[in-house]
């Protein structure tokens, strides 16, 4: 059904440039983190440039600012971020993830 096989490309397209058109400031690996943050951090923090942290004791993770440059937030990614509060859960991220989640969250930090 070659009708069928062009009717969902096209869809997928759309959708593609739609993603593309929302977060016009991330690249591909900045967007494929987010998603990886929203399904892991995002019942508790805000994850994206907007909105609120569903857990009113989470912060944004735009409004981490020099935190994510004075701790070594790569190296705690991959630690499992043990030293925080204990309602958070472990997470382990492998280095490359750890890192493209810095990059990400660095990315999305409030201009001041
Ligand atoms: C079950 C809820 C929950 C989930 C899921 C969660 N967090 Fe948190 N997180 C919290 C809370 C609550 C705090 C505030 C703790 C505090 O500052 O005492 C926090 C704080 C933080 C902090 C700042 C504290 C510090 O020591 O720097 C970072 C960074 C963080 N979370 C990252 C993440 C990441 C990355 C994920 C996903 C991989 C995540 N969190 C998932 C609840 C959560």
């Amino acid at each position: 059904m070659p009708w069928l096989a062009r009717g969902m490309s096209a869809a997928l397209a759309a959708v593609v440039l739609l993603a593309a058109g929302r977060a016009q400031a991330l690249d591909a690996e900045q967007r494929r983190v987010k998603g990886m943050l929203d399904e892991m951090c995002g019942r508790c923090h805000a994850v994206g440039t907007t909105g609120q942290s569903p857990n009113p004791l989470a912060p944004a993770f735009r409004s981490f600012g020099e935190k994510l440059y004075d701790t070594d937030m790569v190296q705690r990614l991959q630690d499992g971020l043990t030293t925080i509060h204990p309602e958070m859960p472990t997470f382990r991220f492998n280095a490359h993830d750890a890192a493209a989640a810095v990059n990400y969250l660095r990315v999305i930090q409030r201009r001041r």
